[in-house]
């Protein structure tokens, strides 16, 4: 089977093998990919940006495909299903974070980015009715991030006003759409004026270009307080957030993409009882919590474009470039 992997040449970085079908082993079931999706993570690894990145491995944690045989009977209600994987590896016990065990699929395990997969058959989650393969194949990691960011931690609640920064991205893309389901009033900013008017056009009542300058106070005086903020830009514009908040507000960050602050207003934070809180990924419980939200709330995911296999990488280049709104998809 074919399959896209992170080369030992540093030169090359990512390199289509063929490789052996995976063999199961106890409580595994084979899936017949259908559908893959990138995340910012993928590109980290191919940049050389990432932890503990292990050679010879397939890249890959969002997938959806059709169940083709498993080891345990016990699994046999799972045969010809069409599934999504939880890309969770070890969890662990604690519902707040994560065991020290803790892997996401696709790094160091093998991942998706291939014609077949072997998973535990406790990762399999019916894939929801409304969606198509590529749709479905878009939720597991970015809607398991931003579903712990916006509720689990953010709290939100109907008739806030919450700000999703850099709304082009894939994570912050199922954040803005979660929160306009949520019955929130959802601001965004991006660097594209094209990705603000799209936002608009999906529900947003107001966005900024975070690349302009005073974009904060000139939406900060439309919004007149943000109960939550969900970042993955850090950086600069991260100490702007706190100007922007009510009292008791929260920001939620899941990366900083932009590096770190440069300031952060301790005086301003304390005094209107801020919240900075830290994010990654999600429990196995939000996980089914997601998806059950995204099925009662008909939410579509935004893809940016689907494209074969084969054609692989050149999705890793358009990630880099930026420019997708959306979930950038591949067809198997
Ligand atoms: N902690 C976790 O569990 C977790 C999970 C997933 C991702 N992440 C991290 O979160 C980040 C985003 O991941 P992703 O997969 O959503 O990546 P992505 O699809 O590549 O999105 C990155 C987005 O960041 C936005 N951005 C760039 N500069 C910004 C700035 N100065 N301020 C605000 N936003 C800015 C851009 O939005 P515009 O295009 O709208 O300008 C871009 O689309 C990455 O750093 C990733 O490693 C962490």
């Amino acid at each position: 089977m074919k399959a896209l992997q992170i080369a030992d040449d540093p030169k090359e970085k990512l390199k289509m093998v063929e490789m052996p079908m995976p063999s199961l082993s106890e409580g595994e079931v084979l899936i017949k990919l259908k559908a893959v999706a990138l995340n910012r993570r993928d590109q980290w690894i191919r940049e050389d940006k990432y932890p503990n990145i292990k050679p010879n491995t397939t890249l890959g944690s969002d997938g959806c495909g059709v169940v083709e045989k498993v080891q345990n009977e016990a699994d046999n209600h799972w045969l010809g299903k069409t599934v999504i994987i939880n890309p969770n590896i070890d969890w662990g016990t604690n519902s707040i974070s994560q065991s020290p065990h803790y892997q996401i699929l696709g790094m160091p395990t093998h991942g998706t980015f291939a014609e077949y997969i072997a998973v535990k058959a406790d990762r399999l989650h019916l894939k929801p009715a409304h969606l198509t393969d590529e749709q479905a194949a878009t939720l597991p990691l970015g809607g398991l991030t931003a579903y712990r960011a916006v509720f689990t931690f953010g709290g939100l609640q109907a008739g806030e006003n919450v700000l999703i920064s850099g709304v082009g991205g894939g994570v912050a893309m199922l954040a803005f759409q979660f929160a306009l389901a949520a019955k929130a009033n959802v601001y965004v900013t991006s660097g594209s004026k094209e990705k603000i008017e799209k936002a608009l056009q999906a529900g947003a009542i107001g966005g900024a270009n975070y690349k302009e300058v005073n974009w904060n106070k000139e939406l900060h005086e439309k919004i007149k307080g943000l109960n939550l903020v969900v970042d993955s830009g850090g950086g600069k514009g991260f100490s702007d957030f706190i100007r922007m908040m009510k009292q008791a507000g929260r920001i939620v960050f899941y990366g900083a993409t932009q590096g770190l602050p440069t300031t952060l207003d301790l005086y301003r934070m304390f005094f209107y009882q801020l919240r900075i809180q830290g994010s990654t990924m999600g429990n196995d419980q939000e996980f089914s919590q997601m998806l059950d939200f995204v099925s009662k709330q008909n939410i579509v995911p935004f893809v940016d474009s689907v494209r074969p296999f084969a054609n692989i990488i050149s999705a890793f280049d358009d990630m880099k470039a930026g420019n997708q709104f959306g979930k950038l998809v591949v067809s198997m």
